[in-house]
């Protein structure tokens, strides 16, 4: 009943295809004319859609969904089970005072939601990762309606936004014969939210999982420490955030906080990519462990204050061996995030014994020399604990070694200069991630989304086979000047635009027809209490009404 339910859910999902929505939006910005999209409320929009002019009742008291007889899914996935529980507050939110009472199924109804896994394996228990297969087909038909996917990931994604009328949400829905076939143009589609500059509560993460699951993100970048704060509560070094938290029992992620918080991402196909970023960024980390870090010259003398962690002691890489260690066992993500941006060597330079080391190296001056050899020792190590890994683009820049698999993360430059990297980093036969047009801290007035939605990760100069090794990209949400007051508002709906240009087709490019999507999708978002900032002048049925 529970899978049943939910995916009562899914086809009332899908009556945003046929109702013509009344979003208020008579007056738009420059360059964007008001027209209703044909598809409704979609976002981001499916690869195939096709609707017809037949219309069905759909009523929740008449309502069923089952497995399909064939489907290899049973009762006692639950995952599947706690997707129904979410989702059936959403979509019946009067439905659960009333209850769910059967009642007699009118003629041309869609009575029976039948949910199809297709595989042996429905990974059910299992993790998502960057081979899952996300496609699934939604048939709307009388009186069964069939949704199939090969794996729960892909269930997952077959559930539609469901659409709400002004004036009576949960009274009378209709919808027309659809048929759905869909896959996402890329496996990696993130969302890095940072929780070093600021301390982010659960609450606030779980609240932005389950907007990124609507939005069918399927990577949290958890960007868990830096140089402010060292939120991550290691069992192996807990003096780590004893000291370098901003405070040690309030504004830290304890084992417990982290296991949940990457169950509650993976009921919802989402991978959790906890990025560790070494050498540079890491002044909170020489709070709690002595010695990691490289004390700074003055002259002759110490002057007190540290730089990058020390990549010239044996004991550094000891260290980090246990550290990753752990890490490796807390994270089940297949890959860790490295870091290894913005290495600011003049610390460095300043330590006689680090002269002395680079001297003995034969480096002279180069100390991007030294910063390989360390990344060298730090991807050697993750690569033992059987972790891939992801590293940012400087890593690459700098001509470190590194395994085949791994992934380079471009985050600098302008657009000519991104897309150069990008060009450069696949030329090479590395696999590829952009970010630099969605760093979405940097805010800007007026529609800036418009921006974030046209740029493209496979626009650079390359062959197939290079722009093959575009994985996807991430919206980035530093922290400086986020934090819980702050951050739903400016994340939503903006990364809903990277949502849709990693998701559908390379061609869903109109402007006008993403504004009217898009418009109501904010507005989905908002009645369900996230607090996404409108895009321009115009209303919710449901306004934000706080917490
Ligand atoms: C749904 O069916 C109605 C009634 O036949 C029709 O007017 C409408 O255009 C259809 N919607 C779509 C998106 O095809
Ligand atoms: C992804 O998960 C599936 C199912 O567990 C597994 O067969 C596959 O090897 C995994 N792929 C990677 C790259 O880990
Ligand atoms: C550091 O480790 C290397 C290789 O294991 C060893 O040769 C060297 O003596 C060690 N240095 C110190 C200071 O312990
Ligand atoms: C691709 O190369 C051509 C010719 O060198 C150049 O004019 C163009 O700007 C490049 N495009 C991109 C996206 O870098």
């Amino acid at each position: 009943m529970y899978t049943a339910r939910l995916f009562a859910a899914l086809l009332l999902a899908v009556v945003c295809l046929a109702t013509q929505e009344e979003y208020d939006n008579d007056i738009l910005e420059e360059g964007i004319t008001l027209t209703d999209s044909q598809y409704g409320s979609l976002w981001p929009l499916p690869q195939k859609v096709q609707m017809s002019t037949v219309v069905f009742k759909l009523s929740g008291a008449s309502f069923q969904i089952v497995d399909a007889k064939e489907s290899s899914s049973g009762a006692s996935c639950s995952l599947l089970q706690n997707a129904y529980r979410r989702y059936f507050e959403y979509i019946f939110p009067s439905a659960r005072k009333q209850g769910h009472v059967k009642k007699k199924t009118p003629a041309s109804a869609v009575s029976e939601l039948q949910v199809w896994i297709t595989s042996a394996d429905t990974e059910c228990d299992g993790f998502p990762n960057v081979t899952s297969d996300e496609s699934y087909q939604l048939s709307v038909d009388s009186p069964v309606s069939v949704l199939k996917a090969s794996t729960v990931w892909g269930a997952l994604r077959g559930r539609r936004p469901w659409c709400f009328k002004h004036t009576h949400a949960h009274t009378k829905k209709s919808i027309n014969r659809t048929e759905i076939s869909d896959f996402p143009r890329f496996a990696h589609r993130g969302v890095l939210l940072d929780t070093s500059r600021h301390f982010l509560p659960i609450k606030v993460i779980l609240a932005n999982l389950e907007a990124m699951a609507w939005n069918k993100f399927n990577v949290f970048h958890w960007h868990i420490v830096d140089d402010p704060s060292f939120p991550y509560l290691s069992r192996t070094f807990p003096q780590l955030s004893q000291q370098g938290a901003f405070h040690p029992y309030t504004h830290v992620y304890t084992p417990s906080d982290v296991k949940m918080i990457i169950e509650f991402a993976r009921l919802r196909g989402i991978r959790v990519v906890p990025e560790f970023d070494t050498p540079g960024h890491t002044q909170s980390w020489g709070k709690g462990q002595k010695d990691l870090l490289t004390p700074c010259y003055s002259g002759a003398s110490p002057s007190g204050s540290f730089g990058p962690v020390n990549p010239i002691l044996n004991t550094t890489y000891e260290f980090m061996s246990m550290f990753f260690k752990e890490v490796s066992t807390v994270f089940p993500d297949a890959y860790i995030h490295l870091g290894g941006d913005e290495v600011d060597f003049n610390c460095w330079k300043s330590n006689p014994d680090i002269q002395k080391f680079m001297e003995q190296q034969g480096f002279g001056t180069d100390y991007s020399k030294l910063e390989s050899l360390y990344i060298q020792r730090i991807l050697d190590i993750v690569s033992s604990t059987n972790k891939h890994y992801l590293i940012w683009q400087e890593v690459f820049d700098n001509g470190v070694k590194m395994k085949a698999d791994t992934v380079i993360h471009v985050w600098k430059g302008n657009q000519q200069q991104y897309q150069d990297e990008m060009s450069r980093v696949t030329a090479s036969g590395y696999q590829v991630l952009l970010s630099t047009p969605w760093y979405l801290n940097r805010i800007s007035y007026g529609q800036d989304w418009q921006a974030t939605y046209k740029a493209d990760p496979q626009d650079f100069n390359g062959t197939d086979a290079q722009k093959k090794l575009v994985v996807g990209g991430e919206a980035c949400l530093w922290g400086e000047y986020v934090d819980a007051t702050n951050l739903t508002p400016r994340l939503w709906p903006r990364a809903s635009a990277v949502a849709e240009r990693l998701w559908s087709d390379k061609d869903v490019r109109d402007l006008n027809d993403a504004y009217s999507r898009l418009a109501q999708h904010r507005c989905r978002m908002v009645q369900r209490g996230i607090p996404a900032e409108p895009l321009f002048s115009g209303y919710c049925a449901y306004e934000y009404k706080g917490v």
